[in-house]
């Protein structure tokens, strides 16, 4: 089936009971002994949520998917299955919120780690050790928007006895199959593209395989406890449904933003790996579909200048967080804090789905300001 058919048929489900065409929301966190479904408790399993993580496996085309009630708890469950004095490899630049829970928290409670520029590929085989259990990468990666080249990573892995994960939160399954491509585990933060509105909080695993550590992922689902309610899986799967046609919509306006800050004499570095001096430009172009609806991009005048671009925007929000229907932009690296990595006179761009004339008109009259 194709993804279009799997993102509107998957989880669906009609009750002949009732004869509705949409599922009903399960509002419960307790149910009945010996119900013909055994669910027991909303926190252990829930209707919604049973369908949401089957319309997530089917379209990663993986064996289980596991869903949490942020991308951070999603993210969280798969270092927390990890053990005492075991390493793992991450991204010299994922998510802050990713790097801040492997560096300053799970390492308190043991976990060994070493940071790499996944483009390196000899440096991340140079940071493997014999405890190494897990490589993980983030492409996409936010917000500097670097590509790992998931089939070699994979490789490393695979050679090195380790797991590999991925969080493919920018891409979402309709331009990237992480799980093709080798990895063993696929993280989405469903508050943003999957989600696709700006209305809800969640996360998924999804794993190629449903034995193994999978089985620790869901068991700290059940006793870790941070499970999303039945209202926001029911309203993810909503918003996953229109997922293929909004991606659409973000990448074609994305690459008509990108364009216009190429050329744009205040704008001093793009970050958009459809363009073709981005140097991910053709590991994206073999492993993506499409290249996005985010972008970076680095601005002449630095900090001041940066600030200023960001609330002379009218149609584009200043907000954190992304892949909503509407454009968003946000100055980020005030917001990561004072250990940030990230320049600051970055502005990070959530391109939205309203017309890319007006979108870029506004986001020309915002720079003339600056
Ligand atoms: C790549 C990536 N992973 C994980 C997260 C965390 O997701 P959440 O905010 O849903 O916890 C984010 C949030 O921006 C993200 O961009």
């Amino acid at each position: 089936m194709k993804i279009e058919t799997i993102a509107i048929q998957a989880g669906r489900n009609p009750s002949k009971e009732i004869g509705a065409v949409m599922p009903p929301i399960h509002l419960t966190s307790t149910f009945i002994r010996g119900n013909d479904n055994d669910y027991v408790y909303s926190r252990v399993g829930n209707p919604n949520r049973d369908a949401l993580e089957s319309c997530m496996t089917q379209l990663e085309g993986g064996a289980d998917s596991i869903a949490f009630g942020s991308g951070m708890a999603a993210v969280a469950s798969v270092f927390q299955s990890l053990g005492k004095g075991d390493h793992v490899i991450l991204p010299d630049d994922t998510y802050f919120g990713v790097r801040h829970l492997v560096a300053a928290i799970l390492r308190r409670w043991g976990l060994d780690h070493t940071m790499v520029d996944m483009a390196d590929l000899d440096a991340v085989k140079a940071a493997v050790k014999p405890n190494t259990r897990l490589i993980w990468a983030e492409t996409p990666s936010n917000p500097m928007l670097k590509i790992t080249d998931i089939a070699a990573v994979a490789d490393i892995a695979q050679n090195s006895g380790a797991m590999f994960g991925v969080d493919g939160t920018w891409a979402t399954p309709l331009l990237q199959l992480c799980l093709s491509l080798g990895a063993d585990y696929v993280v989405h933060s469903t508050t943003k593209y999957l989600g696709g509105h700006s209305d809800l909080l969640g996360g998924v695993v999804v794993a190629k395989e449903k034995e193994g550590f999978t089985e620790a992922i869901r068991e700290m689902q059940s006793f870790g406890g941070a499970v999303p309610s039945g209202f926001d899986c029911w309203l993810l799967l909503r918003g996953i449904r229109t997922l293929p046609y909004r991606m659409r919509g973000h990448c074609e306006n994305a690459k008509q933003v990108a364009q216009f800050f190429a050329e744009h004499p205040k704008v001093d570095t793009v970050y958009y790996p459809g363009l073709e001096n981005h140097p991910g430009h053709d590991v994206a172009k073999r492993q993506m579909s499409d290249f996005g609806g985010m972008l970076s991009v680095q601005v002449k005048g630095g900090a001041d200048a940066a600030a200023a671009f960001a609330s002379g925007t009218d149609i584009f929000t200043q907000a954190t967080s992304l892949g909503g229907v509407e454009s968003l932009i946000e100055h980020r690296a005030p917001v990561e804090g004072e250990d940030t990595q990230t320049p600051w006179d970055l502005l990070r761009i959530s391109v939205g789905l309203e017309h890319s004339d007006d979108l870029i008109a506004d986001l020309a009259q915002a720079l003339d300001k600056i």
